[in-house]
């Protein structure tokens, strides 16, 4: 019904040497070069950002980082910007991972600063919202989603907002193997995109990408990617080894 174009995007966190990543992406591109019916990319650790697009040149693969600074240029030692990112091949980058607002104090306000510098790099960010199992325990699911995006993109314009990428990544299902069910996973993409559609519209809402992520594998990709609201996956464990990650990019 829709005809947003998935995205399979592999999250290798710290994961990976250059000479890996070189070896992957050679054992990768000839499984997925014939796909079609999705974008893909992997995100691997910044040093290896150019052994990644040099393998991934002339393919079908696209290439993101997992984070970046909001300045172009300056004094802020260990920073990357989106400018640097753009200028090394870089067309995504991944904006406000859950382990990035657990372990190293992102906020949904340098959220919004970081996927306002993507945007102004031109980056497509994929922006991660989600919630912690307490919060789904405790019924607020729906409020922590709705607090992550109106602090993290609903100050967005329109024309800024239009080349965002969601990720929604229930923090209890990162890296434990147990995945939301995929009506749960639908019922919390069917929240976001209402949130799309009240800040920024119903056409807007309908062409905005919404990923999975959260312990996607091959074996459970293709009952989550059969929810209308699911527009691909945002997948971590399962991207770090090529048969794998193409299994899931052509499920
Ligand atoms: P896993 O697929 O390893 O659960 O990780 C998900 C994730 O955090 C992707 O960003």
């Amino acid at each position: 019904m829709s005809n947003r174009k998935p995205l399979m995007a592999g999250n290798w966190k710290m994961f990976k040497t250059p000479a890996e990543t070189q070896a992957f992406l050679e054992a990768f591109a000839p499984l997925v070069a014939a796909t079609t019916h999705c974008d893909v990319a992997v995100f691997p650790p910044l040093v290896n950002l150019a052994a990644a697009v040099a393998a991934a040149q002339g393919s079908n693969i696209g290439v993101g980082a997992q984070n970046l600074y909001w300045g172009k240029e300056g004094a802020f030692t260990g920073e990357v910007s989106g400018h640097m990112l753009q200028a090394a091949g870089c067309s995504y980058v991944i904006i406000g991972h859950s382990e990035r607002r657990q372990y190293f104090g992102e906020t949904d306000a340098t959220v919004l600063r970081r996927t306002q510098a993507a945007i102004e790099y031109g980056l497509i960010p994929v922006v991660c919202v989600g919630e912690k199992l307490e919060d789904r325990e405790g019924g607020r699911t729906d409020a922590v989603l709705a607090e992550q995006f109106d602090g993290g993109l609903a100050p967005l314009t329109a024309e800024q907002f239009a080349t965002v990428v969601i990720a929604y990544e229930p923090v209890w299902a990162i890296g434990t193997g147990k995945t939301a069910t995929p009506e749960m996973a639908a019922d919390a993409h069917k929240f976001i995109r209402g949130k799309v559609a009240e800040k920024f519209g119903a056409e807007q809402a309908a062409a905005t990408r919404i990923l999975y992520g959260g312990s996607v594998k091959p074996d459970n990709v293709k009952s989550l990617m059969a929810q209308e609201d699911i527009d691909g996956a945002l997948v971590g464990g399962a991207s770090l080894e090529p048969k794998s990650f193409a299994s899931i990019v052509n499920f």
